[in-house]
């Protein structure tokens, strides 16, 4: 397992013990992340019970049941609950990963949960992605095309669309992003394995006829090649999907053509 550092905010100390629901007797101590920047104070970590018999078996369910039952003032993010919309990412046990398919049982002792590490933190688990989203938007995730639209469809042939396997599955989570080592100390500068991951999908897009310019633009020092192979974010994708494969055939493909 991954141990991930805390987010950005420094000190964060310890919070409030609430005690168990009246008349709990099977019950799982959380102890969650809590900021408010409109206070100003440091962040803390609040422990909480939940009873285990009235919640889901989903980490997702016990903070749901945190915000319902207990404390209403827990902030995040979630939408799906099913590992679709990559909305419910946070850090669990040490571990990045999404809460809607993270299995409390998989746990032991009183599971930690904090957001995303390395990120602005906006209030307690729900961490400021704007630049991880403009970093998305500047690899221009689409079909880029110079002839003029078939009618009908762009076709691609079985074995092309077998290339994208492993790449267009990703639910755009942030989780390998905010894994990476390296994408904590240069996170203005370097694109980190998320966006380089969905570079590749439209690098190996048939389709795609802007593969020249999008390399190009990849051959940077630092939106590229502040990728060291760490593997944190292969190692974490809860997609199972393996970004650091995705880069090296981008480094691959910038070496094949100096060549
Ligand atoms: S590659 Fe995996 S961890 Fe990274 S954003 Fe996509 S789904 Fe999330
Ligand atoms: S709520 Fe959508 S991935 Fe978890």
């Amino acid at each position: 397992m991954v141990q991930l550092t805390l987010p950005k905010n420094s000190q964060v100390k310890k919070g409030k013990a609430w005690p168990k629901p009246e008349g709990a007797t099977n019950t799982r101590a959380f102890k969650v992340y809590r900021y408010d920047p409109d206070t100003g104070e440091n962040p803390r970590w609040d422990t909480y019970q939940v009873d285990m018999d009235k919640c889901g078996p989903m980490v997702l369910d016990a903070l749901f049941f945190i915000k319902n039952e207990i404390d209403s003032t827990l902030a995040f993010r979630r939408s799906c609950r099913e590992g679709i919309c990559g909305s419910c990412s946070m850090n669990i046990g040490g571990r990045n990963t999404i809460a809607c398919t993270a299995a409390i049982d998989d746990y032991k002792g009183s599971v930690t949960i904090s957001p995303l590490p390395h990120q602005p933190v906006i209030k307690d688990l729900v961490p400021d992605l704007t630049n991880f989203y403009a970093q998305l938007t500047s690899i221009k995730p689409y079909l880029q095309t110079v002839t003029p639209t078939p009618q009908g469809e762009w076709r691609q042939s079985i074995e092309d669309r077998e290339k994208l396997d492993g790449l267009y599955e990703c639910i755009l989570c942030a989780s390998c992003s905010t894994a990476c080592p390296s994408y904590w100390w240069n996170s203005d500068k370097y694109l980190g394995p998320a966006a380089l991951l969905q570079a590749y999908r439209w690098i190996a897009d048939s389709r795609d006829e802007a593969t020249g310019e999008r390399l190009d633009d990849l051959e940077d020092p630092f939106k590229l090649y502040r990728c060291h192979t760490i593997m944190n974010c292969t190692n974490v994708c809860p997609k199972g999907l393996n970004p650091a494969k995705a880069i090296g055939h981008i480094k691959e493909l910038l070496v094949e053509r100096q060549g």
